[in-house]
């Protein structure tokens, strides 16, 4: 299975702060936005991604993170000259892409929540068997998102965007999980009234096949996503919160990659040397030292 993840956009709504840097770079407490996504796609055995974006920023986040060798992925990226659509994504990613399944992810969503991996392991065993997979989640004012109705074997029965009388609460999510048609679909795609190429259009061509499962986060999942400065702030409490209570970080790759068996301890070590004037490198550096079956990697 292949990453897609999509870092690009205007990102209007952050305007003054987002003229000059995309809204993906910004920091979300002690790390930039785009590491929340990426963990995602790691946390998901999935070593080779796409980064797309914006011919300006491109570079900068080539800047970060290179080849993606120090985490033991292969990354590569991809230019979207403009913001036309979610779905261009995946036209665009047609050759990266080839014969395999894939998994689209937002790099302005945030996910955090216990019991995450198996969902991401069953979403991916969806793609195998041709269908495609919403991550989807309560929210209070459904009016805003793409709301999915959904049956209790996780069966999508319908799919809105922004209706005005909402057949449920369960919006979709920015992490799509498809088969390899999803290329072709979003090919044939014509754009939407807006102007762009919209991927609640693809999610309708697999309900339409009676191929779109909803995986749905429970009441002690967290999705946050991080278009507005209010929501920017919350994100950044939020992490701030849970990692100054529970001294675990939220989307640490390097912690990720270790543990999965992608890089080595003097990979790692690197890394501490690198950052040993920030928390995050003192937070590296007790990964190797701590005799806590914790942060070994035992039990996660
Ligand atoms: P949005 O938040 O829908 O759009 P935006 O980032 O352009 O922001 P704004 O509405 O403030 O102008 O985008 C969701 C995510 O998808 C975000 O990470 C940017 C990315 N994106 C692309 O990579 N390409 C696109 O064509 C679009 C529309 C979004």
């Amino acid at each position: 299975m292949k990453g897609i993840i999509l870092a690009g956009g205007s990102g209007t709504r952050l305007y003054p702060s987002t003229i000059a840097l995309c809204k993906q770079l910004l920091p979300i407490y002690d790390k930039p936005m785009i590491y929340y996504p990426l963990s995602v796609l790691m946390l998901a055995q999935i070593r080779e991604i796409l980064l797309i974006s914006t011919p300006k920023d491109t570079p900068r986040f080539k800047e970060i993170f290179g080849n993606g060798d120090w985490l033991g992925i292969k990354l590569d990226y991809c230019i979207q000259e403009k913001p036309e659509g979610l779905a261009q994504g995946l036209s665009l990613a047609e050759s990266f892409v080839q014969n395999d399944e894939i998994a689209l992810i937002l790099g302005d969503n945030i996910f955090y929540g216990q019991g995450f991996t198996p969902m991401l392991e069953s979403a991916k065993d969806n793609a195998q068997k041709g269908f495609a997979t919403l991550f989807t989640y309560r929210v209070n004012e459904p009016q805003h998102f793409g709301v999915a109705e959904i049956d209790t074997e996780g069966n999508v029965l319908s799919l809105e965007e922004k209706p005005l009388e909402p057949k449920s609460h369960y919006i979709a999510t920015g992490l799509y999980f498809y088969d390899n048609q999803a290329v072709e679909i979003a090919k044939n795609l014509a754009p939407s009234p807006r102007g762009e190429y919209e991927i609640t259009d693809v999610n309708i061509a697999y309900l339409k096949m009676g191929k779109l499962k909803a995986q749905m986060l429970g009441r002690g999942f967290a999705w946050l996503d991080t278009g507005t400065h209010d929501s920017l702030i919350d994100a950044g409490t939020f992490v701030q919160t849970i990692e100054l209570r529970q001294g675990y970080k939220i989307a640490c790759l390097e912690e990720i990659a270790y543990h999965n068996g992608w890089i080595s301890e003097a990979q790692l070590l690197d890394r501490v040397d690198k950052l040993s004037k920030s928390g995050y490198g003192a937070y590296l550096k007790n990964l190797l030292d701590s005799k806590e079956p914790s942060f070994r990697g035992y039990y996660r």
